[in-house]
């Protein structure tokens, strides 16, 4: 407006109109409007700004908190330290909101007064809080074939889902979409550590509990050894179990101890090793390998039996024999199998053996003499 005159002129016009109690502009015939803004949505401990348009005519605003007014102009009444003002002027009118909580959702309301008429925004704020493990089933120890419940408890907005997988020994996911996982009559399979996840559209939260199985042991076949004398002999034994078993040696109803001469009994683990340094003609026999928990125990037995040391005439007799029973059972296969064709390469090879035997029978009989 250049013209200092239709300014004043301008003005006079409005003074008359609002004298007269008319109305400024003609917003259809209501004298009050009500508006309302979208939903904001905060996250708990952010800032929140409510912010409302004024204008050239206003002559009173408020930002009430549904009933309560928190700030009248930039007058504050409220007491929450929380709040403040942003900015007052002919434009706008923003207040903050710091650290929000859970309590601060709900309807603010912006009153906005002009000479002729009341404008009301409102606002609906949203307060979203991100998940929280709030209860969790401790570590777990049960005995194999027990019922198990595992509780996981989440708060949060909006209400966070819970699940429960198994992340250990191997990952796979459980049915229960739930904050309890139940288990009928657990196997040692189940065991492992299981991990439960709280999710809602802000944040996730995650914890394992980890869960043990106990079983009795169970020791695997023993093998019998073989050991020439003199010569160092290893008797193993091997248990599964849950606690690791402990372990017992006993030679027919005589336990053995690891100070025994000559002996050393060494645990690891699942692991039982029974070594003999220097095998004497007493230690040949009979052993039985005792593996043990609190839940029961399982036992093997292992001969410890002679092996002659091969010299040149034993090793003789051993090629021997190992000969005779090689020909022994392919005759033996090949008159059994009635679809067995006879080809000459087997027949050959029939031939070579035979030839090979008597050459070694021949052999013995010169160096016997
Ligand atoms: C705003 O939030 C309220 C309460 O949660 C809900 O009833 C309303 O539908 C929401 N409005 C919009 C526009 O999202
Ligand atoms: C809004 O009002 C509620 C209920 O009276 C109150 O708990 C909350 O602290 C208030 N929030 C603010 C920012 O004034
Ligand atoms: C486990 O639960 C089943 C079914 O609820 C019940 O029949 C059984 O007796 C329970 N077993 C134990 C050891 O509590
Ligand atoms: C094994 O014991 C025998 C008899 O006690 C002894 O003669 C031999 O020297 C021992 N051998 C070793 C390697 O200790
Ligand atoms: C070894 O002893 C166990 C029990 O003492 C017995 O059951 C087993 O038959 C014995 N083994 C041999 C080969 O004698
Ligand atoms: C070994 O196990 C059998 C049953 O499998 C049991 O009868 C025996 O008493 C056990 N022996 C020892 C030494 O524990």
């Amino acid at each position: 407006m250049k013209n200092p005159l239709c300014w004043v002129i301008l003005i006079g016009v409005a003074f008359l109109l609002i004298q007269q109690g008319l109305p400024v502009h003609s917003q259809g015939d209501s004298q009050s409007d009500n508006k309302v803004m979208d939903n904001i949505t905060v996250r708990q401990g952010d800032t929140v700004s409510l912010s409302c348009g004024q204008g050239d005519l206003v002559t009173h605003s408020a930002w009430l908190n549904r009933s309560s007014i928190m700030y009248a102009g930039e007058d504050k009444w409220s007491v929450d330290s929380r709040v403040s003002l942003v900015t007052l002027n002919q434009d706008e009118f923003t207040i903050k909101i710091e650290n929000v909580d859970m309590t601060d959702e709900g309807q603010y309301v912006c009153a906005v007064q002009t000479r002729s008429k009341a404008t009301t925004t409102s606002v609906h704020v949203i307060v979203q809080v991100p998940p929280k493990i709030t209860s969790l089933s401790k570590d777990l120890v049960v005995n194999e074939g027990s019922n198990v419940s595992l509780i996981c408890a989440a708060s949060g907005k909006p209400d966070p889902s819970v699940s429960w997988k198994i992340i250990s020994p191997s990952a796979q996911s459980l049915p229960s979409e739930d904050e309890y996982l139940e288990i009928q009559s657990v196997s040692r399979q189940r065991a492992g550590t299981y991990e439960c996840t709280a999710i809602n559209d802000v944040a996730t939260d995650i914890q394992t509990v980890e869960l043990t199985v106990n079983y009795a042991p169970s020791v695997s076949e023993g093998k019998d050894v073989g050991v020439t004398l003199g010569q160092q002999g290893v008797l193993q034994c091997e248990a599964d179990a849950v606690p690791s078993a402990d372990f017992e040696w006993y030679r027919d109803d005589r336990r053995i101890f690891n100070s025994f001469d000559g002996i050393e009994i060494e645990d690891s683990g699942a692991l039982s090793k029974l070594t003999f340094f220097n095998v004497s003609e007493g230690d040949y026999g009979n052993y039985t390998c005792v593996a043990m928990n609190k839940l029961g125990s399982a036992n093997t037995s292992i001969v410890l039996f002679v092996v002659i040391e091969p010299t040149s005439s034993t090793l003789l007799q051993e090629t021997t024999s190992t000969v005779l029973e090689q020909t022994g059972s392919e005759s033996h296969t090949e008159s059994e199998g009635p679809d067995a064709v006879q080809d000459g390469n087997s027949a050959a090879r029939a031939a070579l053996t035979s030839t090979c035997l008597l050459v070694l029978v021949a052999l013995q009989l010169l160096l016997k003499f």
